[in-house]
């Protein structure tokens, strides 16, 4: 028999998300004026344990209001990790902000602590704490920190919904917290995103920057007062995510399974370095499973990528650091900036097939696969 592809992520999609969605369709509330958006907002702020939500169209979008909503004085400074999504930076760029990168750590991919906190200066007026897949940023300094100098704290949790730090869920430590919910989330609208917070003000210019900055007069409606975004999530898209977040405690189950899986038979392979399955704060909650070549062995990650696509299994490679990005180069940003980490990461990091939709079976066969390569 001829092998299927196996692609990195296939995502599941529930009975409650079809009922959802019939009734929304039923309904014919399908923009963002229905019902479902507020609930899934409500729904979902409450499970991070935050007051307020914001459905926006993606975590981009959400990344983009959520330091708008700061409303900082142009040229501030904002410390972001050079190892993440282009989103982050680009937000910080968008909002005449200056982006500070930090370097990652070798063992948890996430941001260096100390490098955060040495990074700091009289200009820094936030942090922006990107969870990195599957595990967070040891945040107890940085917070403690940040709390004392008055830096505000954006939490992107976009890769780690339901993960908990010290028991604590992730999501709830940031002044402002975004959350993306494209197909390869952990709970996901398809595309779609979140910003939640406990402050008022934050709450309610989120909500008017991603609505056009409409005027709440009835009479009035068309009268903008801030120059704002189109951002707006749909009902159908909500109610596909309050289907989504029934079931959050078993893809939580699922994806943790299926990262062990991986890192059982893959943590002795002396050719490549995991990210850490636990640590005293966490448990990986796996969003993708990343794999990193070391640098003395004879395969390339390029080779690596090519092989296993020869075997039918799809890959993608790690971020490129910030520091390495062409348009940034074009921009004449972090120039001679060198971030080790984040570059050694990039330059030799994949991940492998790691969705929900995935089968034990096919985890095995690029497990047994992948081994093979690395002998
Ligand atoms: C940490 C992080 N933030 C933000 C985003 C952007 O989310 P979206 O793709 O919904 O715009 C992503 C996307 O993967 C991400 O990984």
């Amino acid at each position: 028999m001829k092998k299927k592809f196996i692609p990195v992520n296939v995502p599941k999609i529930f009975k409650n998300e079809k009922k959802f969605l019939t009734q929304a369709l039923k309904s014919n509330w399908i923009s963002s004026e229905g019902p479902f958006v507020r609930k899934f907002e409500k729904e979902f702020s409450y499970f991070n344990k935050k007051r307020y939500g914001v459905a926006v169209s993606n975590g981009t979008a959400a990344l983009e209001i959520a330091i708008k909503c700061l409303g900082l004085k142009k040229g501030s400074e904002v410390l972001i990790p050079a190892f993440s999504i282009i989103s982050t930076t680009n937000a910080v760029i968008k909002n005449n902000l200056k982006p500070v990168l930090v370097d990652c750590d070798l063992d948890t991919w996430n941001m260096n602590v100390n490098e955060t906190i040495k990074k700091i200066s009289n200009k820094t007026k936030a942090i922006i704490i990107t969870h990195i897949y599957g595990l967070p940023v040891d945040l107890n300094k940085i917070l403690k920190i940040a709390k004392k100098k008055k830096i505000i704290i954006i939490e992107d949790t976009a890769e780690v919904i339901g993960l908990k730090y010290n028991n604590k869920i992730c999501g709830s430590f940031g002044d402002i917290s975004t959350f993306s919910f494209y197909a390869n989330k952990h709970i996901t609208t398809g595309e779609g995103g979140m910003i939640c917070t406990n402050i008022k003000k934050y709450f309610e210019r989120s909500k008017s920057f991603r609505n056009l900055s409409f005027s709440k007069s009835y009479y009035d409606r068309f009268n903008h007062s801030e120059i704002s975004w189109n951002y707006r999530m749909s009902n159908l898209q909500a109610a596909m995510g309050c289907g989504q977040l029934k079931n959050i405690k078993w893809i939580i189950k699922r994806k943790r399974e299926i990262g062990n899986l991986y890192y059982k038979s893959l943590k002795i392979n002396k050719n490549i370095i995991l990210q850490k399955n636990s640590t005293k704060y966490a448990q990986n909650i796996y969003w993708v499973f990343g794999v990193l070549l070391k640098d003395n062995i004879a395969i390339s990650k390029k080779e690596m990528m090519k092989k296993l696509l020869r075997k039918k299994i799809g890959t993608r490679p790690f971020f490129l650091s910030m520091n390495k990005q062409k348009i940034y180069k074009k921009l004449g940003l972090f120039k001679n900036i060198k971030m080790p980490n984040s570059e050694y990461l990039s330059k030799n990091g994949f991940y492998l097939p790691s969705g929900i939709g995935i089968k034990n079976q096919e985890i095995n066969y690029i497990i047994k696969n992948l081994l093979k390569i690395l002998s």
